[in-house]
């Protein structure tokens, strides 16, 4: 190595979950790793939202806006797709309100392989499809729901040669478990109460598994109570049955009949948790409160966690204890920049003169 090589200070960073963990995934040395380096995200204190909703709490946000297609969808991209290169794939496909086909359409580039998504027509953020196209997915709207989407790439899967990347393939949930990991990596131990959106539930899925992991490797003592939050337009576990026509402004988990329900279940049920809905409201004012009092911008069905933290706290759930809660946001704010300005007050255009800016900032 020539000496200007060598003085070359060293690039140090972190080298993606795979590699962080790779001792609780399903990688070997075969396995060729196809990575944006996605993971150790921002866990974010946040005591001026604590002491709005929920002054007893400490609180914090694990922020998987930062991962680089901006949701949490990349932990679990990362490893499907390394197996589907494994396997020897050359197309994947995916069911998607969104955040998985921006996802699965980044990792297949990555790869070096095609990618078709398949959405519900006029229910996609328009971020989210930006970049579904933007790496070349094969973009399918279908006139329907998620959950018809998810039942035909299913089908589709099952004729045509295609790796199927939604969280019913295993190695999406195990990918999304290592979150759960950095959450009690950072912390020094597991939090009390860990808080998410539920949609399709396979996330919720894999946070449970990742603390049992943790527990089973004595790494943590106790995981955390799961606390799932369902959009009351779209809250199929909440009413024990499917919803047929799904609503809420929380595009991403506008979702009827989740796949991995049974284990949404298991989950609230060993942790001694709780699955329940919010209002399209209050995911609104969680939305509004986060990105006004943190400085922290999150797609709307993220704030869902912050809602429910928000409903229980306001029914004395959480008691007296100082008790740590995170809430996991999945998914970035700009994700969704249509809600964000329909959402926020006009702003003012005036001429380009001092006065003029002047008296409209009201300075
Ligand atoms: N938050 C965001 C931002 C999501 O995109 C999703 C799911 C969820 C929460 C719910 O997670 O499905 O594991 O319970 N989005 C899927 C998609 C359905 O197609 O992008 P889940």
């Amino acid at each position: 190595m020539s000496e200007a090589v060598s003085a070359r200070p060293r690039v140090r960073q972190w080298p993606g979950v795979i590699e962080a963990y790779r001792d609780f995934l399903p990688i070997t040395d075969a396995t060729p790793i196809v990575t944006l380096l996605e993971g150790d995200t921002p866990l974010i204190e946040c005591p001026r939202l604590a002491a709005t909703i929920a002054p007893n709490l400490r609180l914090l946000v694990k922020f998987e806006g930062a991962n680089p297609t901006a949701s949490f969808k990349d932990r679990g991209m990362t490893v499907a797709l390394s197996k589907a290169v494994e396997e020897g794939a050359q197309m994947t496909i995916c069911a998607s309100t969104g955040n998985t086909a921006a996802s699965a359409a980044a990792y297949s580039a990555r790869a070096g392989i095609r990618s078709a998504v398949v959405v519900p027509k006029g229910n996609i953020a328009l971020g989210k499809l930006a970049q579904a196209l933007a790496h070349g997915a094969g973009v399918v709207a279908v006139e329907g729901s998620f959950d018809d989407a998810l039942r035909l790439v299913r089908e589709i899967a099952e004729q045509y040669p295609v790796a199927l990347v939604n969280s019913i393939n295993p190695f999406r949930i195990e990918g999304q478990k290592t979150a759960a990991f950095e959450i009690c990596d950072r912390l020094g131990g597991p939090p009390d109460y860990h808080a998410l959106p539920v949609g399709n539930a396979g996330n919720i899925t894999s946070y449970w598994k990742g603390y049992q992991e943790y527990r089973e490797k004595g790494v943590i003592e106790q995981p955390p109570k799961m606390l799932g939050f369902q959009a009351a337009g779209a809250a199929p576990i909440v009413r024990g049955e499917p919803v047929e026509h799904p609503e809420t402004v929380a595009t991403a988990i506008r979702i009827g009949n989740p796949a991995s329900w049974k284990q949404a279940e298991a989950a609230r049920d060993e942790s001694g948790g709780l699955i329940e809905s919010v209002t399209d409201e209050q995911i609104i004012e969680a939305y509004k409160l986060l990105g006004a009092t943190e400085g922290v911008f999150a797609e709307p069905a993220s704030a869902a966690s912050v809602a429910g933290v928000k409903q229980l706290a306001q029914r004395g759930y959480f008691g007296d204890e100082q008790a740590t809660v995170t809430c996991v946001l999945t998914g970035h704010g700009l994700k969704d920049p249509e809600r964000a300005i329909a959402v926020a007050p006009e702003h003012t255009t005036v001429p380009a003169e001092l006065d003029a800016v002047v008296a409209a900032l009201e300075l």
